[in-house]
């Protein structure tokens, strides 16, 4: 039996996203014991909650998620009654080149969570009440949009511009493209099905890209920063035309928060920042904050940006409708992209003792040979 008025099993909590949501959590809710399990991945690093790690209403587990019988004993034993799941392999380039990860952990992955929770569940004399299966998808998952407008227009739904006359709602049918996210629509597919067929209380949001500290640097908006900032070259993949949607990752760990409390049973929200750049636009804007910040005159890494062979299949435009999500429970992005592009920069620049720890070692064999011959 726990003294906790709540006890929540926060997978992948040692990642980008899910170190914000632990963060959010652990100090948001002294009443609740969150129990972060990790595998610790390449993308894992507890350096990301070292702020948190002492607090007594925190425990961490490395464990794998696609281990079912440990995933089963640890519910038990932590009379876990709440599932926030983020635990993924997240980088589309290394699923182009190694699709088999993905479908382990993304897919059998969650199928193990899902699993274990019926079982455990089940077998309570409450059964699924009070519980909830939270799944963390991603907009990739309805496939790519259409770009009707290269220079962008007016949003007749934001304040900002956009690129295009559709956007991903809740409705929108799949339409995965690159393994990642057809990893992922698969393991939305099995937390639906396991309310519709056993009444499990899932939930699942499908959020846009995310920015900000401590996100692992094979991802556009880190790795551009610490290539300038080290004058290495910045890969840009075709003509730099693709859109996508940003949002800074503690709105939505903010977002999370309130769907886990008040979101509805058995239904989807769509998280988006409102916020389409184009991949060029956000380049320069990396530029310009990084020099001026390590003062240099602004925009003199210019000279960096390098044109590389597109990634294959590549999404041309994710533009989230998250308007629903702001009307139900009243959630909307509350940064500014400027100054959220501020704070992240700052951040690296500022954090270069964690830059260096996660890139030593494998991450440069794995960066020369996804560079290699681009
Ligand atoms: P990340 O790659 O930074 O972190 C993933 C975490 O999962 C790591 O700590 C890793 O160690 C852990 N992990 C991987 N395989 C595991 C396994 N088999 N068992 C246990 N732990 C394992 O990813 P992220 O960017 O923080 O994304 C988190 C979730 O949010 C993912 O489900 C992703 O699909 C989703 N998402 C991400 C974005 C984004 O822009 N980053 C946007 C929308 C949705
Ligand atoms: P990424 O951060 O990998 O996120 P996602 O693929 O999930 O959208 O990439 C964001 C965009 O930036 C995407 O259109 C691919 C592009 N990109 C580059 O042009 N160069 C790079 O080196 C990387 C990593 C991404």
């Amino acid at each position: 039996m726990s003294n906790y008025k709540r006890n929540i099993m926060i997978t992948g909590g040692a990642g980008f996203i899910g170190s914000h949501v632990v963060r959010l959590f652990v100090n948001t809710y002294p009443d609740y014991h969150i129990i972060n399990l990790d595998k610790l991945t390449y993308a894992g690093n507890l350096a990301n909650l070292r702020d948190v790690e002492d607090k007594p209403n925190y425990t961490f587990v490395k464990v794998d998620i696609c281990d079912y019988d440990a995933m089963l004993t640890l519910m038990r034993q932590h009379s876990i009654d709440g599932i926030i799941h983020l635990a993924a392999e997240s980088h589309v380039d290394r699923s182009i080149k190694d699709p088999f990860t993905f479908a382990r952990t993304n897919v059998m992955g969650t199928l193990s969570l899902l699993q274990a929770a019926k079982v455990y569940w089940e077998s309570l004399p409450e059964g699924y009440d009070g519980k909830r299966f939270y799944h963390i998808s991603t907009d990739e998952v309805y496939g790519a949009l259409e770009l009707t407008h290269p220079e962008g227009v007016a949003s007749p739904i934001s304040a900002h511009e956009v690129y295009g006359d559709s956007f991903f709602t809740e409705d929108t049918k799949y339409a995965p493209h690159s393994p990642y996210s057809a990893s992922k629509a698969s393991s939305d597919h099995f937390v639906r099905a396991f309310h519709d067929t056993y009444g499990m209380p899932t939930i699942v949001t499908n959020c846009s890209n995310n920015y900000g500290p401590y996100q692992f640097p094979e991802k556009l908006i880190p790795l551009f920063i610490n290539n300038i900032r080290h004058r290495r070259p910045l890969p840009v993949y075709g003509k730099g035309e693709n859109v996508r949607d940003w949002l800074y990752v503690e709105d939505h760990a903010r977002a999370i928060d309130t769907i886990f409390h008040h979101g509805k049973t058995a239904d989807t929200y769509n998280i988006g920042g409102f916020n389409e750049w184009k991949n060029i636009d956000i380049v320069k804007v990396l530029i310009k904050t990084t020099d001026r910040l390590l003062g240099n005159p602004e925009g003199s890494s210019s000279d960096l940006i390098t044109y590389v062979t597109d990634r294959k299949g590549h999404d041309l435009r994710y533009a989230i409708d998250s308007s629903k999500l702001k009307r139900e429970l009243g959630w909307q992005p509350s940064l500014q992209f400027e100054e959220g592009i501020e704070r992240t920069v700052r951040w690296y620049l500022d954090n270069q003792a964690w830059m260096d720890n996660v890139t030593s070692g494998d991450y440069m064999r794995y960066y020369e040979e996804m560079y290699r011959g681009r």
